[in-house]
């Protein structure tokens, strides 16, 4: 049942305007716009969600359960009670970037957690609807709590340059892939020594995606999802996104090299051993 429109529109704006959440869509109109400057996100291309629950009182959430319910094809169990920020579906990045509140909606996962409403704007009738990819954001965030993660942030973007790679045959493995990317650049290395998953092409929006991604995000921080795109986990926004950066650098330099007509060089075996070394020492 939907309570009072008047007290659920003057709740609505209030949530938008929580100081402790400014920091925060302050972050979300950053990274929108670099993901929209680096052409990684046409369209509707790409979504987040952020865990915002430590946010609010247990005295909030009786008022949660009031706005519009939404049915779950699963239960997640490990999600009951928890508020994310999550991006609109359908919604565009470089809107994001100037009207973060417009294009995000609150997602509180019912008591059952079967279920989700909607804290959103219901003035038309209508609200900002999350990501279709709902599920394998729940299904990761849930994985994040249940290991205690400081990860709060899923972000999904169609980074040109990882899906290039993808398009090529002798990169559609996790092996040849991370070989690859780590002898780009020292950075990736550096910061990303677990390297990244590999999920083989399958249709987005499923379960099945989100299962593939879930099994791999168990070793790594970030996944290439083949001729899609890529997501990487964060402690923040910007931390997820910086992550997609340096990935997305090594296989620039790889496809800019390979574009003069000759075959990249990259870092050696001894040269990368080292930075491994010096990352332990
Ligand atoms: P949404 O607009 O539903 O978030 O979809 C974008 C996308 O990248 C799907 O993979
Ligand atoms: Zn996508």
């Amino acid at each position: 049942m939907i309570g009072n429109l008047d007290n659920l529109l003057n709740f609505t704006n209030d949530l938008f305007q929580r100081k402790e959440l400014k920091p925060v869509l302050a972050q979300v109109a950053g990274v929108a716009q670099y993901l929209w400057d680096r052409g990684w996100a046409e369209r509707n291309a790409g979504n987040f969600s952020i865990n915002v629950t430590g946010f609010f009182q247990e005295k909030d959430f009786g008022h949660f359960a009031s706005f519009p319910f939404f049915p779950l094809s699963k239960e997640y169990p490990g999600l009951v009670r928890t508020i994310f920020l999550v991006s609109g579906t359908g919604t565009r990045m470089r809107d994001m970037a100037h009207r973060p509140a417009e294009n995000l909606c609150f997602v509180y996962i019912s008591d059952s957690g079967s279920a989700f409403h909607i804290l959103g704007d219901h003035r038309e009738g209508d609200c900002v609807k999350p990501t279709s990819e709902l599920v394998t954001h729940l299904a990761i965030q849930q994985q994040l709590l249940q290991k205690k993660s400081p990860e709060k942030v899923v972000l999904h973007a169609h980074v040109t340059e990882l899906i290039a790679l993808t398009q090529l045959a002798q990169f559609k493995s996790e092996e040849a892939v991370n070989s690859l990317l780590w002898s780009m650049h020292p950075e990736t290395m550096l910061f990303l020594p677990d390297g990244v998953g590999f999920v083989p092409y399958t249709l987005a929006r499923t379960e099945h995606i989100a299962a593939s991604t879930l099994g791999k995000l168990k070793n790594h921080k970030a996944v290439l999802w083949e001729k899609h795109g890529c997501l990487a986990v964060g402690i923040t926004l910007p931390d997820a996104f910086d992550t997609i950066d340096i990935l997305a650098k090594s296989a620039k330099i790889y496809l800019l090299g390979k574009a003069t007509g000759m075959e990249p060089e990259g870092l050696t075996p001894e040269q990368l051993k080292e930075i491994r070394e010096s990352l332990s020492g």
